[in-house]
């Protein structure tokens, strides 16, 4: 059964929400928000990164930013489910420790197990590279050009149990211009969604 999305309390500038930014990457849109928290008074902020992945670039900004942050591999565990399982029960025990009420996936390439979602429905965002639902997973980009399309975007939206399909928060739209390779494209869509996520964060955070 589908357990139903409980957003978190509405923060202030003074009792902000706290968040925890999940990366596997560059962190590029991890940059992007932190810019944004410290630019102005805001209803989020974001106290702890996590990253799969021990080389993931975007580790750096969080610690130029005094922000633990910090990598969790997946454990050495030959079945793969148990793997998963343990891997998001060692994350989970971290955001509690932390005390996070918010988590913002940004660039996380793993795919949730539905009990994990099912534990902070309502309180995992996410941005995706496509105009959901059209292209969701992992090659959205690729999707885009094979299809020909000739408008893609982003879109922010809730977490649930399957993949990409969660309660759209915000789009933009971003055309694909002639001779697009997926990196041009990935360059283009990156721009807006460092301006619609801390948007949208704004919004989500302070209640609205
Ligand atoms: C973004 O394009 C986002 O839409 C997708 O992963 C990318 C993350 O890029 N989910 P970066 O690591 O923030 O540069």
């Amino acid at each position: 059964m589908s357990e139903p999305y409980i957003r978190p309390r509405k923060g202030s500038a003074n009792n902000p929400i706290r968040i925890a930014v999940l990366i596997s990457g560059s962190g590029s849109g991890l940059l992007a928000l932190l810019n944004h928290q410290i630019s102005k008074s805001c209803a989020h902020k974001t106290k702890l990164i996590l990253s799969d992945n021990l080389n993931a670039g975007g580790l750096s900004h969080g610690k130029k930013f005094d922000i633990p942050s910090i990598s969790v591999p997946l454990p050495e565990v030959i079945d793969s489910n148990e793997r998963r399982v343990l891997h998001e029960k060692l994350i989970n025990e971290i955001l509690i420790e932390s005390r996070i009420e918010l988590i913002v996936l940004s660039g996380y390439m793993r795919i949730l197990t539905p009990n994990f979602v099912n534990k902070w429905k309502g309180r995992i965002i996410n941005i995706h590279p496509s105009l959901l639902p059209k292209y969701p997973g992992a090659h959205a980009h690729r999707d885009a050009l094979i299809d020909g399309a000739t408008v893609t975007g982003c879109t922010v939206h809730l977490v649930d149990e399957g993949v990409d399909t969660g309660e759209i928060l915000a789009q933009e739209e971003v055309p694909v211009l002639e001779g697009d390779t997926i990196e041009t494209l990935q360059s283009r869509i990156k721009k807006i969604e460092h301006q619609l996520y801390p948007k949208v964060l704004d919004a989500f955070c302070s209640g609205d």
